[in-house]
């Protein structure tokens, strides 16, 4: 626990031992009126891993770009090391040893692991870099921190939470003693997010000062000494994580329970909605079939990444494989060609919805317009028409309403994930495939998307689900195949099974 630690030796501020390294009071922030943040009060401790939770859009990410000098604050301050500090930048904030690993990974992909451990600041001789002095101290790095990484490998081709780990270690390497992960864990496999766990675990006996923010409560249980809970802008609860239990963390951050538990469908019917046979592309997805009934859902459980986003560019069109099959609703679909795999029935929607889903410059109604109908698309410029077009599927939804019709790239994630579900979905499919549905996307919403995605296999749709967490795929499927490596290597009915059961074959036999 935090007061019980020695300070820490490396401390820049030279914090007295049991005093807050970081101590906020009263931030507030706007954008363009509305409130983001409404007041927060915060103590983070040295050697504490501080878990910061609250529905999409309760401003956890403001307070983490507020802390980290890439939004001022309107008011209120941010003491650091005893110190009042007026005016953060980034600069400023990462000389006070304040790192951020944001939502979005921001390594160069092109570069090796090593290149970008010590990126600004490569050792030289003269002006020739000593690259021999690179890979060394960076493998330093990552050692220190018990990462077993090749630092010769590029970045591009690492897993989300290696990458994760790279950037961890590049801010330690810094001088990060206050260390800000903003849902490190999301679409991990449950064996990369234990990874990324021990990690954690490792900068707290450091005595890093390490705030983590999920939507995982099991994992914040696990993982957290303290919790604070933001609701609408403001710190609804902050506590020791042992005062919590998983019931009252929902009610402190929704203000009411949340259930969602399986429903009771319709069986599917006999038809075959979609079936996929001896897909390869040579890469992430090796002899992949399945047979999907109208009515049906049915999981590939799997780590995120590679293999599913390879099942979305595959099955929507947008890359050719190998060798393989695609039939919808009987009929066969050739592959590598989007408009074939639309007019065929089918409808993917893809887990990467910032740089693939959603146009986030554009507006909620023009972004669920864009995979309408063509009459729908030239008619975009007729504001009223669009807004007419866009009102019942926002209802259907429960996509919320902004004032002054905001980029979609202002909506909490969870909106986000609403409207491109809406998007895709509006027409009625014969069959879908949805990768990861409710990636970063907080609990109510969470069961919001589960009630769509029920509803959608009741209406008859066929649905192939694409899910990292066995929870997800225990409360929806009805059958799971599991793929490692590319390769189904179990299948199951979901009432046939537990979630730890479920767990250990996806872990090839180990249990968590
Ligand atoms: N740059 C911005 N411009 C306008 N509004 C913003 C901006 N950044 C955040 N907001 C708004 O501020 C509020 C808080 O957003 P924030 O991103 O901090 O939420 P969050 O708790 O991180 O949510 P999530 O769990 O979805 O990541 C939201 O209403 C959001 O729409
Ligand atoms: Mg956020």
């Amino acid at each position: 626990m935090p007061t019980g630690e020695e300070p820490a030796e490396r401390d820049p501020q030279g914090t007295a031992p049991g005093a807050p390294v970081l101590r906020v009071r009263g931030v507030t922030k706007s954008f363009g009126g509305a409130a983001a943040l409404k007041g927060v009060d915060l103590d983070l401790y040295p050697g504490e891993i501080h878990a910061l939770m609250g529905m999409n859009g309760a401003g956890k990410s403001t307070l983490v770009q507020v802390l980290s000098g890439v939004h001022q604050a309107d008011g209120g301050t941010v003491e650091v090391g005893g110190h009042v500090e007026h005016g953060m930048t980034v600069r400023r904030a990462r000389r006070l040893g304040i790192a951020s690993v944001p939502q979005r990974r921001e390594l160069a992909m092109g570069l090796t692991v090593a290149e970008n451990v010590l990126l600004g600041d490569l050792p030289t001789r003269g002006r020739a870099v000593r690259w021999k002095a690179v890979r060394d101290e960076a493998r330093e790095a990552l050692h220190a921190l018990g990462i077993d990484i090749d630092v010769t490998r590029t970045a591009g081709s690492l897993t989300v939470a290696e990458q994760t780990m790279v950037e961890v270690a590049r801010e330690v390497r810094r001088g990060g003693r206050i260390l800000i992960l903003d849902e490190p864990t999301a679409c991990l496999s449950a064996e990369a997010a234990q990874q990324i766990r021990t990690l954690v675990r490792t900068l707290r006996d450091e005595g890093v000062a390490v705030v983590y923010i999920s939507h995982y409560i099991d994992e914040v249980m696990a993982v957290a000494d303290r919790v604070t809970v933001l609701r609408d802008g403001a710190v609804v609860q902050s506590a020791p994580a042992a005062e919590f239990d998983a019931g009252g963390l929902v009610r402190a951050m929704v203000g009411r329970d949340v259930v969602s538990r399986r429903a009771e469908r319709p069986g599917p019917k006999d038809e075959t909605g979609l079936a996929v046979r001896g897909l390869t592309d040579g890469r992430a997805i090796r002899d992949f079939s399945v047979d999907v009934r109208k009515g049906e859902i049915v999981a590939v459980l799997g780590p995120a990444g590679d293999a599913q986003s390879r099942l979305f560019d595959l099955l929507s069109g947008r890359r050719r494989p190998e060798h393989g099959e695609l039939h919808v609703d009987g009929v066969p679909v050739p592959f590598g060609r989007v408009r074939a795999s639309l007019a065929g029935g089918l409808r993917c929607v893809t887990g990467d919805r910032r740089a693939l889903g959603l146009v986030q410059e554009l507006s909620v109604d023009e972004n669920l317009m864009l995979a309408g109908d063509r009459f729908a698309r030239r008619r975009l410029h007729r504001r009223g028409h669009l807004a007419r077009r866009a009102a019942p599927l926002r209802r259907t939804y429960g996509v919320v309403s902004l004032a002054g019709n905001p980029p979609v790239g202002a909506l909490s994630g969870g909106n986000q994930q609403k409207v491109l579900l809406a998007k895709w979905l509006q027409t009625e499919p014969v069959a879908c495939f949805l990768e990861d549905p409710t990636n970063g996307v907080d609990i109510a919403a969470m069961a919001d998307i589960h009630t769509l995605v029920d509803e959608l296999a009741s209406r008859g749709v066929a649905v192939l689900l694409a899910s990292s967490s066995p929870e997800e795929v225990m409360r929806l499927a009805d059958r799971v195949v599991v793929v490692s490596a590319g390769r189904t290597v179990a299948e199951h009915d979901t009432t046939a099974i537990t979630r730890d059961e479920l767990v250990a074959t996806a872990l090839g036999g180990q249990a968590q």
